[in-house]
């Protein structure tokens, strides 16, 4: 698959869920409207949708959501995508969790092949991990990683950077992160969906956080990838890896792999943008793949170049009115 600026799609984002059992301020309003259940494409049919993008060219698969894990009886559809790693046609299956639910899913994860994951930690204070998910318990989400740890799983930390939250906090989440084996990726808020803070408030450009950061490190840019948008500095005091996600200051469009559905069949082309191409009607209309392989060419010749993610400080609305959750980022 490959858009109209020559960019070749390797790399699906699957939202298994809307759902979670968190509400990071900076993600969801406290009252959220979810998708009736009824709504969602089984799990059979994500099946079958992940497996002709895969024919179609990914070779990196990551279930997000919401939250993946609260997806009920989620483990069916991990093992089932496994299939395409044993055959070889796929790279990488991985996911992006909160964490909440992972010491009990760890070891069939790893079992399943997924040797890496993602898990969402903005801050190592429980009282503020509390405040910043609204109800989120730290311990539960250290309990999960120990256990991803235990089970070989490579684990790296998300943290989005909040001004006046945990800005003088981060260069510390690196130092522990990294102490751990770890590598920590800061990521800056982007204006996606209403919550009940102002992101005027929150937004940290994160180039300020690395001239912080520079104070007491050395960073050095390093051309490590894993196919995702992060910029990779590595830090000699520690050892480990710092990425930046950045895009609001500095984007990474141009190198853009990915596209994303959603776990009623939405096909988005970018993240930062509203089109999207319906992929559930053609799932549905007949038990061959041609209706839906043709909708997902169509959408693909269409994928914009960019995003227009800004953080308005006039008008404080968001740049695109769906929650992250949504598409899982
Ligand atoms: P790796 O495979 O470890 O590189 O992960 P990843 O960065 O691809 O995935 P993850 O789910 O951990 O996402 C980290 C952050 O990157 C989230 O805030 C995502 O919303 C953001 N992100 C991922 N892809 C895009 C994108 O295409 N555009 C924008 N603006 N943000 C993205
Ligand atoms: N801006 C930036 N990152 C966000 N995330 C959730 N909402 C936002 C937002 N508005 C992060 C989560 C998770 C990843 C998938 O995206 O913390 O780590
Ligand atoms: Fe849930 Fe992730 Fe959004 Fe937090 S960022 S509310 S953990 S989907």
């Amino acid at each position: 698959m490959i858009d109209p600026f020559g960019r070749s799609i390797t790399y699906l984002r699957v939202s298994v869920t809307d759902r979670c059992d968190f509400r990071c301020t900076y993600c969801m309003a406290e009252d959220m409207a979810f998708l009736p259940k009824k709504d969602l494409l089984s799990l059979e049919e994500l099946d079958r949708l992940c497996t002709v993008f895969i024919d179609k060219g990914v070779k990196k698969l990551r279930l997000t959501g919401g939250e993946p894990l609260v997806r009920k009886n989620i483990m069916y559809l991990v093992r089932q995508l496994s299939r395409h790693l044993a055959s070889g046609a796929l790279e990488e299956l991985t996911l992006t969790t909160n964490g909440s639910q992972l010491a009990k899913h760890a070891a069939e994860l790893a079992d399943c092949g997924v040797r890496r994951i993602n898990v969402s930690v903005d801050t190592l204070d429980p009282a503020k991990f509390r405040a910043v998910t609204r109800w989120g318990n730290l311990d539960r989400v250290l309990e999960g990683i120990d256990a991803a740890q235990a089970a070989g799983i490579h684990v790296k930390l998300n943290a989005v950077a909040l001004k006046d939250f945990n800005d003088r906090e981060l260069p510390e989440l690196m130092r522990w992160a990294h102490g751990r084996g770890m590598d920590l990726t800061v990521i800056e808020t982007m204006p996606m969906g209403e919550i009940d803070a102002d992101r005027t408030d929150q937004y940290l450009p994160l180039s300020l956080l690395r001239a912080n950061l520079e104070r007491e490190f050395t960073l050095t840019d390093i051309p490590f990838k894993t196919g995702g948008p992060a910029r990779y500095v590595q830090v000699a005091e520690t050892g480990g890896k710092l990425g930046f996600i950045t895009p609001m200051t500095h984007n990474f469009c141009e190198s853009c792999n990915r596209v994303r559905i959603t776990c009623t069949g939405t096909l988005y082309m970018c993240l930062g943008q509203e089109d999207a191409a319906d992929l559930r009607a053609p799932l549905r209309a007949s038990e061959g793949n041609e209706l839906l392989s043709d909708a997902i060419d169509e959408a693909i010749g269409r994928k914009p170049k960019g995003h227009d993610f800004v953080i308005d400080r006039t008008t404080r609305r968001p740049a695109v009115s769906r929650h992250m959750s949504v598409t899982g980022g």
